[in-house]
């Protein structure tokens, strides 16, 4: 691997651990908060299982990164791993907003994402680590509606809208860290073999994504998070067309067309 592609590689495998390594930081501060709630048990236990579950992913990353040479410096505050929530909520309210941004949101989004790199991985070891990672986000994703329905006849309107929002503000805080898909055009990305999509296809799949696996199981439930979608599917469409000349793709297409069902 040519020494600038594996310090990229270096450098992408040191962010997946600090991201990792952040969610199980966010999951313990999620298990507490669903303790002081009165969660039944067995949902509790679950939920607790998760913790472990991120620091194994963390370890997987972080190895992988020391296999080709070493992780790279990243300064991160770690009083920012723990999500911050207003002090005025109730100890109900704080379970609630934590479960639908970690996981209705975050892990409903990250599970499919990591699927996506685990299918285009020709890394044997790699793609071992992305089924493991896949079916754990997998179950984190699912646990966020479990507990929806566990709580739901305790939230009011007032509390869906909250929710709402939310979820909302979390997924604009995802879509904030997708790669620019501009970034494609001035070098051959290089890091499929590791499970890592080009950026161009990354945001395409992303959005697929968000529609299928955070969008609709939202809306479902009955707090509606759309707003950042449809602006990232249209700047999305715009870049596509002008960049390649070229209609968009057929996922592509039915998104849009999905998009437009909506105005
Ligand atoms: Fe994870
Ligand atoms: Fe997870």
């Amino acid at each position: 691997m040519p020494p600038a592609l594996l310090d990229r590689a270096r450098h992408a495998l040191t962010v997946q651990a600090l991201s990792e390594y952040g969610s199980s930081v966010s999951m313990a501060q999620m298990v507490e908060s669903l303790a002081r709630a009165r969660m039944p048990v067995d949902l509790l236990t679950l939920a607790a299982g998760f913790v472990a579950e991120e620091l194994v992913h963390a370890e997987c990353f972080a190895r992988l990164a020391m296999q080709l040479g070493g992780a790279t410096p990243i300064p991160f505050p770690s009083e920012q791993l723990a999500l911050a929530l207003p002090s005025t909520l109730t100890v109900r309210q704080r379970a609630n907003e934590l479960v639908v941004r970690l996981c209705c949101v975050g892990e409903a989004f990250s599970g499919p994402m990591l699927k996506a790199g685990a299918e285009i991985s020709t890394n044997p070891l790699i793609r071992a680590i992305l089924d493991r990672l896949v079916r754990d986000e997998a179950l984190h994703g699912r646990f966020g509606w479990l507990y929806l329905d566990w709580v739901q006849d305790q939230l009011d309107d007032k509390e869906r809208t909250r929710l709402g929002a939310a979820a909302k503000d979390a997924l604009a805080q995802i879509m904030k860290l997708w790669p620019r898909a501009t970034l494609e055009k001035r070098a051959p990305f290089g890091l499929e073999s590791l499970g890592w999509l080009p950026p161009h296809a990354y945001r395409e799949r992303a959005l697929e994504t968000v529609e299928s696996a955070v969008r609709q199981p939202s809306n479902a439930t009955g707090f509606c998070s759309n707003e950042p979608l449809l602006k990232e599917q249209a700047a999305f469409h715009q870049w596509n067309n002008l960049s390649h000349g070229r209609p968009c793709s057929l996922a592509g297409l039915a998104l849009y067309r999905r998009e437009k069902a909506f105005d």
